[in-house]
């Protein structure tokens, strides 16, 4: 069983990698962190495991880089139609063979939770199969309260912990703390859209910013040490 945390978002395209990287510079210093993504579209355009060992500063052990990699830019059940090559759970597990024990995994999915893997499983049964606590990437715009407790809704019927929800954008404290009355989640993180974005500005804002308090990392990232 791994320990660690998985990084869903509300939408595809949220900001999930830049996510993950502001969380390998946030903890790596506490923990033994490794990035895996298991599940690529669009890999001819997108590559959110290149993008996280550059925007996080990873050393090339803080990446798994194996896993599912497809082309077309479209949701994974499709993308694997087009190849010919179904996605099974089974596979996606099979990937972790000979992975490092005793490492902190940052998973990150695709799209959001309910995307499909194939004609019968969805994101979230991965989710359910790994058992993680599950940390949300959400807009911080218009629509954001609406995805995210959706988001958050679907997740508590499988009986999966929310550890928090980062929104990226521009500061919306109503947004904000409705999301917070209504599912009683932390916001742990509110990323601003960087003009440049690149690792060190990254690092100072996930150093500064993302998860002051810790509680991810006290509740989330490390519960079963
Ligand atoms: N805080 C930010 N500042 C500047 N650009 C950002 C920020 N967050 C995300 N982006 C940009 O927005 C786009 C989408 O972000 P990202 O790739 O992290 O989304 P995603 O949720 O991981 O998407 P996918 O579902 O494809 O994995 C990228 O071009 C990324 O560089
Ligand atoms: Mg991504």
């Amino acid at each position: 069983m791994l320990n660690g945390l998985f990084i869903t978002g509300t939408d595809t395209n949220v900001g999930k990698t830049v996510a993950a990287a502001a969380l390998m510079h946030r903890y790596r210093e506490l923990g033994n962190l490794i990035y895996w993504k298991p599940v690529q579209t669009g890999i001819e355009q997108d590559d959110d495991t290149a993008t996280v060992a550059k925007l996080g500063a990873c050393r090339s052990d803080e990446i798994w880089p194996h896993g599912v990699r497809l082309r077309g830019p479209v949701s994974p059940h499709l993308a694997a139609q087009w190849s010919g090559t179904p996605i099974d759970l089974a596979q996606l597990q099979s990937f972790l063979a000979g992975a490092p024990a005793g490492r902190r995994w940052v998973i990150e999915g695709a799209g959001g939770v309910l995307v499909p893997l194939n004609e019968r499983d969805l994101m979230i049964d991965f989710m359910v199969h790994l058992k993680l606590p599950v940390l949300i990437v959400a807009r911080s715009t218009l629509g954001t309260i609406n995805h995210t407790l959706l988001t958050i809704e679907a997740i508590r019927r499988r009986d999966l912990a929310v550890s928090g929800v980062i929104m990226i954008g521009d500061k919306n404290s109503d947004n904000r703390n409705a999301i917070e009355l209504h599912s009683g989640v932390r916001v742990v993180g509110e990323m601003p859209r960087f003009p440049n974005l690149a690792s060190e500005s990254l690092a100072n804002w996930a150093k500064t910013e993302l998860d002051p308090g810790g509680a991810v990392y006290e509740r989330a990232l490390f519960p079963r040490f």
